[in-house]
């Protein structure tokens, strides 16, 4: 029988844990071909094996999305690998909070870096291989849609105590998938948005197990008071926070062919919170 991403060659940043993870389990059942990335190599391996093991195909390509040349041997692997680049999913991502008046410019330029100037290049490096294909399609008398999809957070588009360097990067990227979905439509690309709530993850597990993240020779704290966590979750309508199954659902919708005439919009993936 076949199945909706047939085929497809889809990237995913982030996928040795948690969202990435699961948008890529996601893609890759729905028959797209992965290519896998991760800060950490070891989960990152682990999420290629299991789709593999489920009969799918990936490959990796781990790494820090901040390096420099990381957007050009991410989109190579894609086009070396499987000859094609039909969906990028732009999710590694974490946070380092504080106060405004007790950030430093380390802080802000970490978290820019990673959620906003790597989609950035990412992008900016997968231009000119969708704009070759989409001409050869073009030629031959086909449309082919190829589908971004950005992670924003509802710190990017409500705001957020404590995240000025988060959510003044996730408000950015909104930015761009507005103005890419400008650009690009002409090359039959639609390029969207998910703003999630909150997903329970290892970003957002109990803060008292003292659990850090080593984020490019960073220990970073990582996990949310379980006060502020359990009154966060009473002021979401559906009573709880999202699981990350339920958070790449929201992503798939706008990768399948369903969605092809959608693009620059901005999906809040919050169980049903409008605001914060
Ligand atoms: N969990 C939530 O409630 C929530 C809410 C809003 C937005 N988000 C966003 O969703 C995305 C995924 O977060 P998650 O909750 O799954 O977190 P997670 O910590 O479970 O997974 C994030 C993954 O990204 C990887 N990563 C971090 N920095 C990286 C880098 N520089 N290069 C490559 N990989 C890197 C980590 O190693 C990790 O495996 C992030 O962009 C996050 O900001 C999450």
């Amino acid at each position: 029988m076949s199945k909706n991403l047939d085929g497809k060659v889809a990237l995913v940043t982030g996928s040795g844990r948690g969202i990435g993870r699961s948008i890529a389990m996601k893609l890759a059942s729905q028959g797209a071909r992965l290519v896998i990335n991760d800060l950490d190599a070891a989960p990152a391996e682990e999420t290629a094996a299991e789709i593999r093991a489920q009969g799918g195909k990936a490959v990796m390509c781990a790494g820090s999305v901040t390096a420099p040349d990381f957007a050009e041997r991410f989109i190579g692997t894609a086009v070396s690998e499987y000859k094609g680049l039909d969906i990028i999913v732009n999710n590694a991502g974490y946070t380092w909070d504080s106060v405004i008046q007790k950030m430093t410019d380390e802080q802000w330029y970490a978290i820019m870096d990673c959620h906003l100037t790597a989609p950035f290049r990412i992008l900016r490096a997968a231009q000119p291989v969708i704009r070759n294909l989409a001409k050869a399609e073009a030629e031959a008398g086909q449309r082919v849609m190829r589908k971004v999809v950005n992670i924003s957070s509802v710190a990017g588009v409500f705001g957020n105590a404590g995240q000025a360097n988060y959510s003044a990067a996730k408000a950015g990227i909104v930015g761009m998938t507005q103005t890419l979905a400008k650009e690009w439509g002409r090359m039959n690309v639609t390029v969207n948005c998910v703003a999630f709530g909150l997903i329970k993850t290892r970003l957002t597990g109990n803060a008292n197990e003292g659990g850090t993240a080593n984020i490019e020779g960073r220990e970073i704290k990582v996990g949310v008071n379980p006060g502020l966590l359990a009154a966060m979750e009473q002021t979401i309508p559906l009573g709880r926070g999202g699981t990350p199954e339920e958070a790449a659902g929201a992503v798939y919708l706008f990768c399948q062919p369903e969605s092809d005439y959608v693009s620059g919009q901005v999906l809040l993936c919050t169980g049903g919170l409008t605001g914060i």
